[in-house]
């Protein structure tokens, strides 16, 4: 077991998850390196200064070059607004440095590609944060569909929906301003990341994006409130997914319907210890969906805790992602998402962009090396 200096920008929502995640995960699975806070980064000293205390880092800066510069500072977490993250990216590949990157990567698809054209020169361990994948309900869909128990996928519905935005006197923020920032920029991101490991590659697509609230207080708001895609998959599937920030009453509508030849399976993140499995098998009149509650059973439950139905909730997600993190760097190994399976699901998100601008529909360009 060694210790790994762990340096994180950004001490906001996701910073702090972050954090918690680093501090935690050494003790939930055992990891072989275990991380030390080292420093984190904020847009000011006084900010970086009072999240260095509240979270337990050795030292904290206001300025992100002073971490990724620094000779403690082994590996790094970015979660900062998207705007930032290419420049701090290359900055760390540059010293050969880990990096963990919050969704959706870059600010453009230009900047995704650079970050996946640095990662790769650089060698060094690289991953997308895309956390709500890692539940132990969703990742035991994933296997159900790879296993084949639902028969062949003919049809995939998605959605990520919340209602941060609904109401319109909520102010204006980074938010609403930049396409990265927006619903098919920002939320989108990781339920297409979803429908990528769950169905396979999308290759062509028609979509819509939409702002409601086109002012806010504190300034207009230049970046869509909700966004709809219409897909093909590769493997033959049909999908349907949409996207709100502004879907009064949904707090984390992150759901999604799976069906195949021979089952179907449901998930909703609201009820993120569940999942629904129909069998088409048994007596037509003993038929339904199922519904399961993780436990053991599942994958990456029990290091949390040993009683069935007892359930893990959002932070376990990312604890379980900083133990694919640390894996990647202990052994070398890529971890999914990388940065180039990242940048898959930001061709879809600029695929549909054009379509919505185009009002048509677009071939999605897939990567020869996926
Ligand atoms: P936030 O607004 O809560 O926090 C942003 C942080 O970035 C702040 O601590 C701020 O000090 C820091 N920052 C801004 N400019 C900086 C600079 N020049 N140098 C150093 N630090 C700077 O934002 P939030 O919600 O934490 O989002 C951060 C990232 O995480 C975004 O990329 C967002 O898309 C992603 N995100 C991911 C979620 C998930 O579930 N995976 C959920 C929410 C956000």
């Amino acid at each position: 077991m060694s210790e790994i200096g762990i340096g994180i920008v950004g001490g906001g929502y996701m910073g702090k998850a972050h954090s918690v995640a680093m501090a935690a995960v050494g003790a939930v699975f055992d990891t072989g390196l275990r991380p030390r806070l080292e420093m984190i980064a904020a847009s000011s000293e006084d900010s970086a200064e009072r999240y260095r205390r509240s979270f337990g880092f050795r030292r904290g800066t206001g300025d992100w070059r002073q971490l990724v510069d620094d000779p403690d500072v082994q590996a790094i977490v970015i979660a900062t607004p998207q705007a930032l993250h290419r420049d701090i990216t290359e900055a760390a590949f540059a010293r050969g440095k880990p990096v963990m990157c919050e969704k959706p990567m870059g600010a453009s698809l230009a900047d995704s590609e650079a970050m996946v054209a640095a990662a790769e020169a650089s060698g060094a361990a690289n991953m997308v944060a895309y956390n709500y994948i890692r539940t132990p309900a969703s990742q035991f869909a994933r296997d159900l569909i790879a296993d084949g128990e639902i028969g062949t996928v003919t049809w995939f519905r998605g959605e990520h929906t919340e209602d941060f935005y609904a109401d319109p006197s909520a102010p204006a923020s980074w938010r609403t301003s930049g396409e990265a920032n927006g619903t098919m920029g920002d939320l989108a991101p990781h339920m297409i990341n979803a429908a990528l490991a769950l169905i396979g590659p999308v290759t062509s697509l028609i979509a819509e994006v939409e702002t409601v609230h086109s002012e806010r207080p504190g300034g207009k708001v230049d970046n869509d409130d909700q966004a709809q895609i219409m897909c093909r998959f590769a493997n033959g599937a049909m999908g349907q997914m949409h996207f709100s920030r502004i879907a009064t009453g949904r707090k984390m509508g992150y759901a999604y319907e799976v069906h195949g030849t021979r089952g179907a399976i449901r998930f909703d993140q609201e009820d993120q210890n569940a999942l629904w499995l129909y069998r088409a098998d048994g007596p037509e009149a003993e038929r339904g969906f199922r519904k399961i509650l993780t436990g053991p059973e599942h994958p990456d439950y029990l290091p949390f805790c040993q009683g069935p139905g007892h359930g893990t909730g959002y932070q376990d997600q990312i604890i379980i992602e900083a133990r694919d993190f640390l894996r990647a760097i202990e052994t070398g190994e890529s971890v999914w998402p990388t940065f180039r399976d990242g940048l898959a699901v930001n061709r879809v998100v600029h695929a549909a962009m054009t379509s919505s601008r185009g009002k048509c529909w677009q071939d999605v360009p897939t990567d020869p090396s996926n």
